[in-house]
């Protein structure tokens, strides 16, 4: 048996150990105060990895802070207001942006541009001045847009690395496993679906045939379930008859991938998810992002994997996603340039 004091030392020891190799994680939510970002906030609140919240917002994110920094997960909470984004960037490891209006019944993710597109860019612009170095995830909409976006703008201010760009496509991931497992009567942990492409309408593309249960659904199912896992957040925005789009399941999904983002940053290996990042899979057609399985590291994006077989519903699929996709990545940087 240990002596208490070898005991004392030995987890003094583990102590000084563990707060050496786990990393002190500040991750900031930009858009705390919103639908999604205040049940993303609480989410975070609770992550074990993330050790200081930084919550900001144009409106009500000091309240949204003093409220969730009351739960007794160990990480310290901050709020600050409209005029105080620089302060709640600082030193910022991560920054998840859910920022922006959502949709309403009969819009589709594009009719969001005129509104968002400035508002992303506005924000990434100071990212890159206060935290050049940070890992950004975009959730504002529409994606397929918005992150060439805060591409353009950093590289405008010369910070841009593309291993540190996420477009959070997580919840069209969350969406086929479970539509998939509720067909196939199984859990949702055994129907786990690389959705590729973009995040947005025929730009999602699920590749249901790399999964034993997924490929086991054909005809018309297989078609209602294409188009569920493209379509379901119109499902939503219906259900909420003009109160918005998806928040909670979107928070959960957003809360998700920053959990396995901060995996990788801490030196887990194997965190592999899809993601929409700068993507050579098609730069040779002209479309710079995309979203495909990559391995998140502790340089952010370690290693994107190509697709992998295709059915031939799949291959039909990729052809209606690449020239819709490539026109809403060509609208963000053309934004950026004129602007
Ligand atoms: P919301 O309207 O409830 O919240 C948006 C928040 O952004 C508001 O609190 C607003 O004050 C804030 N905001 C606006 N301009 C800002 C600025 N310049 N700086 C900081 N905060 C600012 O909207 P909700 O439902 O939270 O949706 C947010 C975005 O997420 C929308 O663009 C929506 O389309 C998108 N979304 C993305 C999904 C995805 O899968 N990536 C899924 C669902 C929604």
């Amino acid at each position: 048996m240990l002596a208490h004091s070898a005991v004392r030392a030995l987890s003094a020891n583990s102590r000084a150990f563990s707060s050496s190799v786990a990393r002190q994680t500040k991750v900031a939510v930009l858009g705390a105060g919103g639908g999604i970002g205040q049940p993303l906030s609480l989410l975070l609140k609770t992550d074990p990895l993330v050790t200081s919240l930084s919550l900001y917002d144009i409106r009500g994110a000091p309240g949204v802070a003093a409220d969730v920094s009351h739960v007794d997960a160990h990480s310290e909470v901050n709020g600050y207001p409209a005029d105080k984004l620089d302060e709640a960037l600082d030193g910022a490891q991560v920054v998840v942006i859910p920022a922006g209006v959502p949709r309403k019944p009969g819009m589709t993710r594009d009719d969001l541009f005129n509104t968002n597109a400035s508002i992303v860019r506005d924000l990434a612009a100071a990212i890159g001045r206060v935290a050049p170095t940070a890992h950004i995830l975009v959730i504002s909409n529409p994606v397929n847009s918005t992150v060439p976006i805060v591409a353009s703008t950093l590289q405008k201010a010369g910070v841009y690395n593309p291993a540190r760009l996420f477009g959070v496509t997580t919840l069209d991931v969350v969406r086929a496993a479970r539509f998939t497992a509720g067909i196939a009567g199984v859990k949702p942990a055994d129907t786990p679906i690389t959705v590729v492409g973009g995040h947005s309408g025929a730009t999602i593309v699920p590749l249901l045939s790399q999964n034993a249960h997924g490929k086991a659904i054909t005809g018309d199912i297989y078609k209602a379930l294409v188009h569920r896992i493209q379509f379901g957040g119109d499902e939503v925005v219906k259900a909420k008859d003009g109160a918005g789009s998806a928040t909670l399941s979107m928070a959960y999904a957003g809360a998700k991938f920053t959990n396995s983002l901060l995996r990788g940053l801490n030196g887990e290996k194997g965190v592999i998810t899809p993601t929409f990042v700068e993507s050579p899979l098609y730069k040779d057609q002209g479309i710079d992002f995309f979203s495909s399985n990559v391995e998140l590291g502790v340089n952010g994006v370690e290693k994107i994997y190509p697709l992998g077989p295709l059915s031939a519903e799949e291959e039909k699929l990729m052809e209606a996603c690449l020239p819709e996709l490539k026109k809403n990545v060509e609208k963000g940087k053309a934004f950026v340039e004129s602007s």
